[in-house]
């Protein structure tokens, strides 16, 4: 037995106890049941307690298309489907959940479908998995097959559009940007959306030729071909039926029948060698359940859904040697009825059920005001996959402070039935629900009990009032941060409406659900209206006073919020009063009263748009219109560059290629869960699993650490650390721009970021490399008195930079500069000639890569070589750091790479820690080793986009009809984190965009990364640009504030122009940065989208609501691209002709998703005219294509592009003499054949170098003496662009000012891609960015423990370490009409076949939404303040910001309620960690 694991084994006695239960006839082996097929004993028998679902599908069946995401039920990459028959019904049920949370022993009885049971590429692809290749819904395709699980249900059950939106609730996607998703799934819905025409797109035969608005220009992105068409009609429509019975007809035939094995109950012990999962029990009656209660009370944990008992066993180590599941035939706690005037719900209920049925419910008038409230806030609960399992039981027995149901039962005053076995009697006692949270996730539950059912008393159907409220970071499966219900009841007494019982509970407010009885007293016995409200919102605020390091904080936002929905129910009832009154006028019955009634209290609609909440509201149905050019294949840059080398043969030439809507060429893979991740590769035999070692604290030196606790246990096999890479001869030390980095810390060295690796733990299993890492016993020094710099603010007080990293420019006049320095801020009434200076700061927040799939390797030693499966953008650094910290030479070592599971920046070099300390165990051991990073892990330490800290000052001169820009100064900080990583690249890239798209003739920049003690930040698609960007329109809307002009004016009049130079020099103008279209498209979405017209609207709007404001933005990019150090504007590519005429390509390149390998494969293919399935990409390799450059910066199709296009050229000129020979109608497998009969290289390697004047930027080169007074100045740094991607975009949004939830109305987004490859890709390129740039603007948040965020551990943690805490966009942020338009006609001879970078430019045209929340901002603080002022908004605009910026009479009462001071509301900032 290891020390310090005591709790996991199974007590003696406990084990003696078995044998009672066998006797009693419990089953021992689940039945579990496969995609149709009964899981044969040998295998079942391997399903241990506390394993899950997904572990035993891909650890023991192998099936690996289920994905783990997260292991915490919160991205839906693990979605299964799972289906049993109703017993009381007869029917078929199919409900989606989560395979990562669902203990694999509560799919007993279940029939499981996984992605593998719906289609597959070697026999047929279901219409859902064919719709989404054909839709482009996949791009890295790891959260692919969850979707197509989650849509498969969807379908099965109801394929309506109605109920879409709600199923996906628990899917991410961080590629797509969700529309392509939604159409694929719409595609197939009964209802599916109509074209103005009035037939589905997707059937219509006339949809190539098709010029309504539902279709594009020329072709249609989605299906348009003739034969998917007919392929769609013959699959789909035709044998519709067959389909959508599928998982019907795969419902296995023992659990039709209802085998007599499933009405027993079921035992099961783990046998493993430290029975560490327990014992399983799934009872089937209640007295047996209660019984073993009794049996082993204290002893035994029940578990229903998992979706709390998962996370506390997965993440806090909770280890429960006994699970009591209890069997779905358990009546007494599964049902759910109406009796008198009570709502009866079993705590095993599934919520979905609860939901579904409260729906139905209430049509019934005399129920719609108790189960509809609870509905609507089941809607919001979680996810469909979590609700599916999930009870009520289990959320009142957590008892968790931000518990969402809670608060709704208590209000609703309800009880609770506890229930117990005594002296073989059942016991039952009541308890109300607002009494039974004692403290902090304590309840009143004796350990014998268990929570038989709720009961819900009626709400009157007249004169009460129930109402739910919840607001959180994201709408869709999120955490409440304030969560509430209230319920009122009125009566009629001397002339007016008096309140006579009154109920507020709320959850986020204190360690408990709390019930505000105070206020609840207030409100008792007062009139009912709006001044009894406001005396109770201040008995609220005190009652619920929250101090401001309350843990979670958010202190007053939460309070704000409390106010706010007091204020929103007090709204709601007057609206339902009216009614009430207008219905017992009708029906005088509904109420017996003497006299008249009175009026409602007086409220105005502007007022009244307070009452509207989102939780009521029906689920959005998404819009949207792909535009884009005909296709062509334009000539580009190897027309200049390359030898023009053509087949010229009849029989090659076949439609183009290049400028096709190509589908992603692993799209069948993606969907049908056979593409092949990092850690779907089936191990070698003798493989060993891994887990790191790191420091829990930092600031302190690491001063030992003791293997021995690891090493006991079973399964464990070494540990090593530094020590041993030593002896191994390896170095430890890495870094890509500078070696700062260590593979193992070594011991006496100061620990610099929390989770810094300290060794790694090889053992047989996962789970004992966990168990081995937690047991590994590290000494730390003692706690320095120095402060540990966390944030920037930090970093700038102690004076700690990189200093490598520090650059800066200036250009124009020195004193104009300098004297802004020296002016003061500009106050007053601007006039013509004045010149108007503002100052201030500006914060823009990091962003978590959140890839799908996390870091992952696998090290295979063989002989003297070393083979790594990796998932990184790096192969080259992947290889040779691996090579370095092995002390093996780069020949032997070989990065393999096939696809990512997403990247986004986050593996160019974030990967390679992990995949070193793999290399290094690998090495040693001389056996495979696989290193999967738990998403926590991955958060926690591989950084994220740079958060930036900015103080600016510029000036503009006040023109007759305007202003002009005048002077720009600013220093920009990075949060760069422990190590340097690319942090001064990405610092240089900030400098390059802080301009935006405006002439300033005056500008000096500084930019210093920032040491602190956050992980290494990195690359995050942009790199840097957006973060640069984002200043220049923060400074451009505060010089509009204050010259009094509109910003869109300002933003117009001030585009460069034609001639202009840029502070690097480089010149506005076609030959030297690409044809400068910013302007015309900034018209074009003017006059398109009906800016002024709408902004009229939207003022109207604005007038006519006080709490439901709305805003727009128009937003321009320009964004260059190469990479701006020289030497890495290179890239390779071997290409392999076959003798039957199909092609192979390598390249430097990584498929990350953005579908590289298929843009390359087409130009490949137009190469040969060949068509596209001839050509393949297997993967990157460092022994195929050496010394890659990470793909990054947008850049690769321009590189591979044109190196691969270089080596089919070099082919195609040896063979085109065959060519001549064979005659025109030779085909290339004829001329491949012939020519390697002749003994012709069919084989050539391809090389890419950007033209050497077209890329480059040296910060440190002074002014030659010899340089022309006439050229820009700074243009003898270098040229650091080939060109420049542009775009623009609009978007408009309507914010609840009390609550600070928005949603994206629309947005329109304009891009020059030149002439596209692939229009698909490259709108799929835009969709993504935009919701990327989005999300982080909007809603995603990290949080360190800083100075403002104490309460969540050791100083320089990250808190934000999982989907719980880190919200992405999900479905329901996406803009509810999200259109995308290449621009036509452009050209860009300066890449191949005139294309133009995709990947990273569109990203920032997502803040457009930040933007247009500011503006509905300002029209709020204009009529709360009177104030036009500008004011700092800091970015993400998240739901905090929104509520505490409108700076309202309510916010300004919570914040003196909370600091006790007069109310500075103007200028209150919320926390952030920066
Ligand atoms: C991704 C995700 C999102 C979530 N979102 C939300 C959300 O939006 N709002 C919210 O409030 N919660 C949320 N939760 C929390 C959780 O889903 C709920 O608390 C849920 O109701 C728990 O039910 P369960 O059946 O899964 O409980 P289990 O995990 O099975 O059990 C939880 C606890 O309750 C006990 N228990 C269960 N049933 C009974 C019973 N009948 N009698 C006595 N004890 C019992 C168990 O012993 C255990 O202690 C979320 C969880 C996850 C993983
Ligand atoms: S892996 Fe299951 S929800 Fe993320
Ligand atoms: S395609 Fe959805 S996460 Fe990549």
């Amino acid at each position: 037995m290891p020390p310090n694991q005591t709790t996991l084994y199974y007590e003696n006695e406990d084990v003696s106890r078995i044998p009672l239960y066998q006797k009693k006839g419990y089953r021992t082996t689940p039945l579990l049941f496969v995609n149709g097929r009964k899981v044969p004993l040998a295998q079942a028998v391997k399903a241990r307690p506390n394993q899950t679902l997904l572990s035993f599908l891909r650890d023991v069946l192998q099936l690996k298309g289920s994905k783990l995401g997260c292991a915490e039920g919160g991205c839906g990459a693990c979605t299964v489907m799972l289906s049993k028959k109703n017993s009381s019904n007869g029917t078929l049920q199919h409900m989606a959940a989560n395979a990562c949370l669902m203990p694999i022993l509560a799919a007993d009885g279940y029939h499981i479908t996984t992605i593998e049971g719906i289609g597959s590429v070697h026999t047929q692809l279901h219409p859902v998995q064919q719709a989404m290749v054909d839709l482009h819904g996949s791009q890295c395709g790891f959260c692919t097959p969850g979707i197509i699980v989650s849509i498969y249900t969807l379908l099965t059950n109801h394929p309506s559009t109605d109920y879409l939106e709600e199923h996906l609730d628990g899917n991410l996607c961080r590629c797509t940007g969700y529309r392509p998703i939604w159409d694929a799934a719409r595609s197939l819905c009964d209802d599916a959306v109509k074209g103005p025409c009035g037939t589905p797109c997707r059937d219509c035969p006339e949809r190539d030729t098709c010029q309504q608005e539902c279709n594009v220009n020329d072709q249609c992105c989605s299906s348009s071909s003739k034969d998917k068409q007919q392929m769609y009609q013959e699959t789909f429509m035709k044998h519709k039926e067959d389909w959508s019975q599928q998982a019907n007809q795969m419902f296995p035939a023992e659990l039709l029948e209802e085998s007599e094995a499933l009405t027993q109950s079921l035992m099961v012990v783990d046998t493993t060698e430290y029975q560490a999962g327990g014992t399983w029990f799934k009872p089937t009656t209640f007295v047996e359940l209660l019984s073993l209660l009794k049996e082993f009370a204290g002893g035994c944990k029940i578990v229903v859904g998992n979706t709390e008992v998962g996370i506390e066993t997965k993440f806090k180590q909770a280890v429960y040697p006994r699970l009591v599941s209890p069997s779905d035939r358990i009546t007494e706690i599964y049902g759910m009825e109406v009796v008198d005037n009570c709502l009866m719900i079993g705590s095993c209920c599934p919520l979905s059920t609860i939901q579904q049925k409260c729906h139905e419910w209430s049509q019934q008038d005399r129920l719609l005001r108790t189960t509809l409230p609870i509905h609507d806030m089941l809607r919001w609960f979680a996810s469909t996959q979590i609700r599916n399992v999930a009870c009520l039981g289990g959320n009142l027995v957590t008892a968790s402070p931000i518990s969402d149901m809670n608060p709704m039962l208590a209000a609703s005053g309800a009880t609770l039935v506890l229930t117990s076995l005594s002296d073989e009697s059942i016991q039952r006692r009541t308890i109300r629900v607002s009494e039974f949270f004692l403290k902090y996730r304590t309840v009143d539950l004796k350990s014998n009990e268990i929570v038989e059912r709720v009961e819900i008393p009626l709400v009157a159907p007249v004169l009460e009032y129930y109402k739910p409220f919840k607001q959180a970071r994201r709408r869709e499966d999120d955490i409440s941060i304030v969560t509430a219900s209230m319920r009122i009841k009125l009566q009629v007494q001397d002339g007016t409406y008096k309140i006579a019982d009154a109920a507020l509970a709320f959850g986020g407010m204190a360690p408990t659900t709390v019930m505000a009885s105070q206020t609840a007293a207030v409100l008792i016995g007062a009139e009912f209206c709006a001044a009894t409200f406001d005396v109770a919102r201040e008995t609220l605020l005190n009652e619920l006073k929250l101090p401001p390091s309350v843990p979670g904080g958010q202190a007053a936002f939460r309070m704000s919020l409390a106010a706010s929905f007091l204020y929103k129910f007090y709204l709601q009832c007057v609206e339902e009063l009216q009614v009430d009154i207008q219905k017992i006028k009708e029906d005088p019955s509904l109420l017996s009263l003497v006299g008249d009634l009175p009026t409602a209290p007086a409220v105005d609609d502007q007022e009244m748009s307070g009452a509207k909440t989102f939780l009521s509201k029906p689920k959005p149905q998404f819009y949207g219109v792909q535009t884009y050019p005909a296709p062509k294949v334009a000539s580009g840059l190897e027309d200049k560059s390359l030898p023009s080398v053509d087949l010229d043969s009849e029989s090659t030439k076949v439609a183009a290629e290049v400028g096709k809507a190509a589908t992603h060429m692993s799209g069948p893979l993606h969907c049908t869960g056979e593409a092949v991740y990092v850690d779907d590769i089936p191990l070698p035999p003798g493989s060993l699993q891994a887990y790191l070692v790191q420091a829990k604290q930092c600031g302190v030196t690491f001063e030992s650490l003791d293997a021995a606790p690891a090493l006991s246990i079973p399964g464990v096999v070494a540990v090593y650390g530094y020590d041993d890479l030593i002896k191994l001869g390896g170095k430890n030390e890495y870094g890509p721009v500078v070696k700062d980095e260590t593979v193992f810390l070594p011991p006496g060295e100061e620990i610099r970021m929390v989770g810094q690796v300290l060794a790694i733990v090889v053992a047989e299993t996962l789970e004992s490399a966990e168990l081995g890492a937690r047991s590994c016993k590290i000494e730390y020094g003692a706690a320095s008195s120095k402060k540990i710099i966390v944030s920037i603010e930090d970093a700038i007080e102690a004076g700690s930079f990189y200093e490598i990293g520090r650059h800066g420019l200036e250009r124009g006049d020195v004193s104009v500069l300098n004297s802004l320095a020296t002016t003061e801020d500009f106050q007053g009434e601007p006039k013509v000639g004045d010149i108007v200076k503002v100052s201030g700061v500006f914060k823009s927040g990091a962003q978590e890569h959140f890839y799908l799939e996390t870091n992952c390797s696998l090290c295979i030693p063989s002989e003297n070589d070393l083979t790594i499966y990796c998932s990184t953008q790096a192969t080259n650094k992947t290889q040779m750091f691996a090579a370095s910290a092995t002390g093996t030479p780069a020949n032997k070592v070989v990065v393999r790479m096939k696809r990512m599971g997403g990247g986004f920046g986050g593996k160019e070099t974030r990967s390679v820690f992990a995949s070193c300390a793999a290399a290094v165990a690998a090495k040693i051991s001389n056996r495979p080793v696989r290193l999967t990073l738990g998403r926590d892990v991955d958060m926690k330490t591989t950084g994220t986009r740079h958060c930036f800290i900015t103080y600016y000052s510029a000036s503009a001169e006040i023109t007759e009809n305007g202003a002009k820009l005048v002077a720009f100064d600013a220093k920009l900080f990075n949060n760069a984190g422990s190590g340097l990583d690319l942090s001064s690249p990405v610092m240089d890239r900030a400098l390059f965009h802080v301009d935006g798209c405006y002439y300033y003739p005056h500008f000096r920049i500084e930019g210093v990364p920032c040491k602190t003690v956050q992980p290494p930040h990195t690359a995050f698609r942009g790199f840097g640009g957006p973060q640069g960007m984002v200043v220049a329109e923060h400074v451009i809307d505060h010089l509009a504030t204050a010259c009094k002009v509109p910003g869109d004016k300002i933003r117009k009049d001030n585009f460069y122009q034609i001639g202009h130079h840029m502070h690097f020099g480089m010149i506005i103008g076609e030959q030297f940065s690409g044809k400068w279209n910013v302007p015309s498209m900034w018209d074009r979405i003017y006059r398109d989208q009906n800016v002024v017209e709408r902004r009229k609207e939207i003022d109207a709007f604005n007038a006519k609501h006080k709490w439901v404001k709305r805003g727009l933005a128009v937003l321009p990019t320009k964004f260059g691209i190469a990479f701006t150090a020289k030497f890495m504007n290179q890239g390779g590519a071997l290409v392999h002709l076959y003798t039957d005429g199909t092609v192979l390509v390598s390249h430097g390149g990584t498929e990350m998703g953005q579908g590289l390998h298929t843009k390359v494969c087409q130009v490949a293919a137009q190469a040969f005219g060949i068509p596209l399935e001839n050509v393949y990409v297997n993967d990157s390799s460092s022994d195929k294509v050496p010394n890659a450059i990470p793909t990054a910066a947008s850049m690769s199709t321009d590189m591979y592009g044109m190196a691969t296009l270089d080596a089919c050229r070099q082919i195609i000129a040896r063979i085109k003499p065959i060519q001549h020979k064979l005659g025109p109608d030779a085909t290339l497998k004829e001329i491949a054949l012939a020519a390697h009969m002749e003994r012709i290289d069919l084989s050539a390697h391809g090389f890419f170098a950007l033209d050497t004047s077209r890329c480059g930027f040296d910060w440190t080169k002074n002014k030659p003496e010899d340089f022309p007074d006439d050229a820009p100045e700074n243009s003898w740094k270098g040229h650091p662009f080939n060109y420049f991607t542009q775009g623009v975009a609009c978007a408009e949004v309507e914010l609840d000012l009390l609550t600070g939830n928005h949603k994206t109305l629309r947005a329109d987004v304009l891009v020059d891609v030149g002439s596209s490859i692939n229009p698909a890709i490259d709108i799929g390129q835009i969709e993504g960015a935009f919701i990327q740039g989005m999300g982080w603007s909007t809603m995603e948040e990290v949080i360190y423990s800083d100075d403002d965020h104490r309460w969540c551990g050791p100083r320089g943690t990250v808190f934000t370490a999982g989907p719980g805490t880190y919200k992405i966009p999900a479905f329901n942020d996406v803009p509810e009409i999200f259109n995308v338009s290449l621009l036509e006609n452009v050209d860009n001879p300066f890449a191949v076949h005139s294309s133009k970078a995709v990947g990273e430019p569109p990203f920032v045209l997502g803040t457009s939404v930040f933007y247009a929340i500011k503006d509905a901002l300002i029209a709020a603080r204009k009529s709360n303040l009177n104030d036009q002022q500008y004011f700092e908004m800091r970015m993400p605009a998240t739901s905090e910001r929104i509520r505490m910026y409108a700076a309202d009479p309510l916010v300004s009462q919570a914040l003196s309620t909370m600091l006790g001071e007069e109310s500075t509301a103007t200028t209150f900032q919320p926390q952030g960690s920066y």
